[in-house]
Order: structure tokens, then C-alpha cells, then sequence
């Protein structure tokens, strides 16, 4: 091996992390854990990494910060926009270590201070497109004005996928970030970023790039299309979801993007936070457990049935979901199969946020299962602890997962997920094998309400007849692990591969 290469191995990395949530300051799903777990593994391995985040309305009531950069001007077309940087370091464990990450927080009124993240509650906010164009040039422009240049610039998803293709303009320009790279990372490829064309203009995307091959959708800019274009390495978040990805099928429409990036297109399997997830020592919970000692979850399960005006009992399953209230988990089949799960001798209870007609639709059925549908129509972090620890199972009947952390902390919490055979969560649920009593949880092909309802009978079946089965699974899902070390790892590889 050459000096250099050697070199470079051992080489720590500059990374500057640009995530539109991050756990602790913003959060509406998965995303937000991963902005803050992996970026704490990285820098526990070595590495300088900084996260860049949009400096939400409600980060102020909770978050003392200070301004670092009173006034930065980001050129979008033929225009300057204004802005301010703040910043506060991001805190954290790693195997028992004390880790902080900075992180810069890019302050704009008119973009940020909003009641939502990315809509108003029911629509989505129709200047995405240029709020987070913005957002995503401040990125580069921050690393400007601190005069610290990252080896990678590693983005994610559509709301910052235009990190890629700003530093390539720079690098043609023969302005700066000459030696840097970019990855971005996919945690959901349904979701896109399309505006129309007439947004070319605010976010300097010259005619020549609103192309088939680079931004062009269906006569309007995509986002995500565009950064996956120009980003020199593409990831998702499971080995699975990225090979469903490269099906027509699964491609979310992308398929000819997603097949022309070729070796540089690959899934890296996002971590579990095991510190936040950890059921023996959960501050969440009213007791603690573990593998070897299971007293507690019985306690968990006992409160969470009072927390719903469920009888209290051992002996009758209880299946826990915790989900945002979208067509992407599956509700579309689900709900005509809720009844059906519902006659069975299980108690079911759901925490979840999102659409409407999904809300209601649960509203309805629990005024019918009063004493065996419990439902919570809202975020609560404290519930979906309790939930993750007091269920026997727990219900994923995701239609498409990029990975799916919630499964994960079930696996953790011995609480064994029922889900769906797509993306992350065939990539980490082993099926329940009859003839050995070996497993992790339930899962089932197809995307019918009569599979689901099929298998969560299975699994009751499965709880209430074979006992000792069920025990043993229980045992080998707690000592399943899926660490972030690992996936940081994996991250450190990929970028070298581009250094
Ligand atoms: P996704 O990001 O697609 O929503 P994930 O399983 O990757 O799915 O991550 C969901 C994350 O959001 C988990 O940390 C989960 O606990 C949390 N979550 C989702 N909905 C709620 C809710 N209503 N209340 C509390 N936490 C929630
Ligand atoms: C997305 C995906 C989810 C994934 C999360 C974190 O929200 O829907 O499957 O776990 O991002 O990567």
C-alpha cells in the first residue's frame, strides 16, 4: 500500500453534517435520530464532524444559543439573502464517554419561524423548494465564513440534496472546496422536493442543468433527483431498501438515477441509539429490565394497560404501534384489517401523528373497542418508551421502510415486531421459524389487509399456545444489536473512498 494511502486511512476527516432535524433541537421522524446519533459516533471514532440545521421557532423556547456569525450573506440567483449563525454544542454519550458536537443553527425569520417544519399542518409549505435551497447554499457559505474547509460535505435527504450539486458549481467556478466531497443520504426516497421549474431562477440552476439527466421531473425541479445527479456518493439506509431501489418498482420513480449512479449507490444500515433505548436503565419507564430478568416489563405492561382503562392482565397480548400516520406505514391496508385484529383476543394500543383520515379512522374504531383499541393522537416521546417496553408486540406493516428505528428498539425491549418484508426491517427481523421456536418477530409479504391480520393472529396464536417459543424469541431479540459504531464505521469508508 502507498504512503499516501496509508496516510489517509488513519487521516481524521473534516465532516460537515447538514440534517433539516436533529434529535434534541427538531424532530419529526427517524431522520432527526440519525442527525444526532451518527455524527456523535463519528466524532467519538475521531473524526471532526459539525452539524448545520435551520433554526426552527420553538429551538429558542428550550435551547439558550449563541450567535457566532451575526450576519452572513447566501448569493441564490441574482440575490443575497441574509442570515445569522448560531451555535451550541450537541451533547451526548458514546460507550460511556462524554461526546459533543457543534452545531450551527442558520437563524432566517421569514424561512424558519414557522409553526411546522416542512408544512402548515395540513399543506406543505409552497416555498420549500427555496427555504431549503437557501438552507442548503448557507451550508457551504458557513464553512466560508469559519474558514474551515470539510473533507465531506454529507447531506440528507431532499431538503438539503442541493449540497451536492452548490459544491460542484463552486468546484467548476474554481472558487474553493476544490478537495472536498459530497454524500448524501437517503432516509426516504418517496419524498422528493418537486417544485416548479420557475424556482430554477431562485435557486441558481442554470438551463443547462434542468435536464432529464439532472433536476428535470415531469417538467418541474427535483430535488433529490438533482443531488443524487451531483453527489459523488449516494447511500441509503438498509442493504435492502437500497436493492428495492434499484427496481423499477421500488425506485419511487428514480430508477434510471438510481441505475447510472451504479458502485456509487449503496445501503449502509442505520444504528440503534442503545443509550436512549436501553430498557435497563429507561428513565421513562416506571421499571426497569432485562433479558435475564423480565419483572419489569410486566410492570411496564400493567401501565401501560392502566395508562389506557385496559383490564389488567398478563395473559392477553398487547400489540403496541408507534408511527407517523402516513400511507407509507402501511395504514392503507391496515385500517379495513383493524376490526378483524381487533375481534381477536389482543389488546392494541397506537401512538401516531399525520393524516387525517387516519386519525379519524382510528377515533371511530376506538369508540367501538373502548377496552381494547387505546389510541393517542399525537408526539409524546415518554409514550412510545412505554409502549416500546409494556407491548408484546409491535406492529410495522410498513408499505416501503428505508430502515425503520422503531422495530429496532422493539427488538431491544423484547418486544417482537410484526412487519412487512421490505427495506430495513427484513434487513433486521428474523422470521419465526415453528419447527425450532428460533426468531426475532412475524413478517409477511404481501401488502393486504388479509396478510397483516393473517400474521398478527399468528403471532397471538403463537403467544397464547407456545409460551416457551415465544420466550426464546423474546431472549434473542434483546441481544440483537445494530450499533452505531458500525454503521460510523461504514460512513468513515465511504467517505475515504472519495478523499
Ligand atoms: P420514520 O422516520 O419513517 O417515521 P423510524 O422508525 O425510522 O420511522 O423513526 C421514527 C422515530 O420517530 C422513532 O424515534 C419513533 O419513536 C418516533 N416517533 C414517531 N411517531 C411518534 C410519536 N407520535 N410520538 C413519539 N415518537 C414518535
Ligand atoms: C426515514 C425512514 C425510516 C428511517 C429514517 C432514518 O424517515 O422512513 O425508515 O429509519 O428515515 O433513516
Amino acid at each position: 500500500m502507498s504512503f499516501r494511502k496509508v496516510q489517509k486511512l488513519s487521516e481524521t476527516l473534516r465532516i460537515i453534517f447538514a440534517s433539516s432535524e436533529v434529535e434534541g433541537f427538531s424532530k419529526s421522524g427517524g431522520l432527526a435520530d440519525v442527525a444526532r446519533a451518527l455524527p456523535l459516533h463519528l466524532k467519538s471514532l475521531g473524526h471532526d464532524v459539525r452539524i448545520v440545521t435551520p433554526f426552527y421557532r420553538l429551538i429558542p423556547e428550550k435551547h439558550k444559543t449563541n450567535t457566532v456569525i451575526p450576519s452572513m450573506g447566501v448569493p441564490m440567483g441574482n440575490e443575497e439573502i441574509w442570515c445569522a449563525v448560531r451555535h451550541k454544542d450537541l451533547e451526548g454519550t458514546v460507550a460511556g464517554k462524554t461526546v459533543s458536537v457543534p452545531v450551527y443553527f442558520i437563524e432566517h425569520e421569514h424561512h424558519f419561524f414557522r409553526h411546522g417544519y416542512y408544512d402548515d399542518g395540513l399543506h406543505a409549505y409552497p416555498d420549500n423548494a427555496s427555504r431549503f435551497g437557501f438552507f442548503s447554499k448557507a451550508v457551504l457559505q458557513i464553512c466560508r465564513a469559519l474558514d474551515w474547509i470539510p473533507d465531506i460535505f454529507h447531506s440528507n435527504d431532499w431538503h438539503t440534496a442541493l449540497v451536492p450539486f452548490y459544491l460542484k458549481q463552486a468546484q467548476l467556478e474554481n472558487v474553493d472546496f476544490l478537495k472536498s466531497s459530497s454524500v448524501l443520504t437517503i432516509h426516504n426516497a418517496g419524498y422528493q422536493g418537486v417544485a416548479p421549474g420557475i424556482f430554477r431562477h431562485s435557486l441558481g440552476i442554470p438551463v443547462e442543468n434542468f435536464v432529464l439527466e439532472m433536476f428535470e421531473d415531469h417538467g418541474e425541479i427535483n430535488l433529490l433527483k438533482g443531488g443524487i445527479n451531483f453527489a459523488d456518493q449516494v447511500n441509503t439506509v438498509s442493504p435492502g431498501y437500497a436493492e428495492e431501489m434499484n427496481t423499477p418498482l421500488g425506485s419511487h420513480g428514480l430508477y434510471d438515477t438510481y441505475l447510472r449512479k451504479g458502485e456509487n449507490f449503496s445501503g449502509i444500515l442505520n444504528g440503534c441509539d442503545y443509550d436512549e433505548w436501553n430498557p435497563e436503565a429507561d428513565p421513562h419507564l416506571p421499571a426497569n429490565f432485562s433479558s435475564g430478568d423480565l419483572k419489569g416489563k410486566k410492570l411496564c405492561k400493567q401501565e401501560l394497560q392502566r395508562h389506557f382503562g385496559f383490564p389488567e392482565s398478563t395473559s392477553v397480548p398487547l400489540i403496541g404501534m408507534v408511527s407517523r400516520l402516513t400511507t407509507q406505514k402501511g395504514f392503507e391496508y391496515l385500517m379495513p384489517a383493524m376490526p378483524e385484529i381487533l375481534g381477536k383476543d389482543a389488546q392494541v394500543v397506537v401512538l401516531g401523528s399525520g393524516e387525517l383520515w387516519i386519525a379519524n379512522a382510528f377515533d371511530e374504531l376506538q369508540q367501538k373497542f373502548t377496552k381494547k383499541l387505546g389510541w393517542y393522537n399525537g408526539y409524546n416521546n415518554d409514550l412510545a418508551h412505554l409502549i416500546e417496553a409494556g407491548s408484546d408486540m409491535f406492529l410495522m406493516p410498513s408499505l416501503y421502510e428505508p430502515c425503520g428505528l422503531n422495530q429496532m428498539y422493539s427488538l431491544r425491549y423484547g418486544t417482537l415486531p410484526i412487519v412487512r418484508k421490505v427495506g430495513g426491517l427484513r434487513d433486521t427481523v428474523m422470521q419465526y421459524d415453528e419447527s425450532t421456536g428460533r426468531g426475532s418477530g412475524f413478517i409477511f409479504d404481501d401488502p393486504t389487509s388479509e396478510a397483516v391480520s393473517n400474521t398478527v393472529g399468528w403471532a397471538v396464536k403463537t403467544f397464547n399456545d407456545r409460551p416457551q417459543h415465544f420466550q426464546q424469541m423474546v431472549e434473542i431479540a434483546m441481544e440483537q444489536r445494530f450499533t452505531w459504531k458500525t454503521a460510523a464505521e461504514k460512513y468513515v469508508s465511504l467517505y475515504r473512498k472519495n478523499i
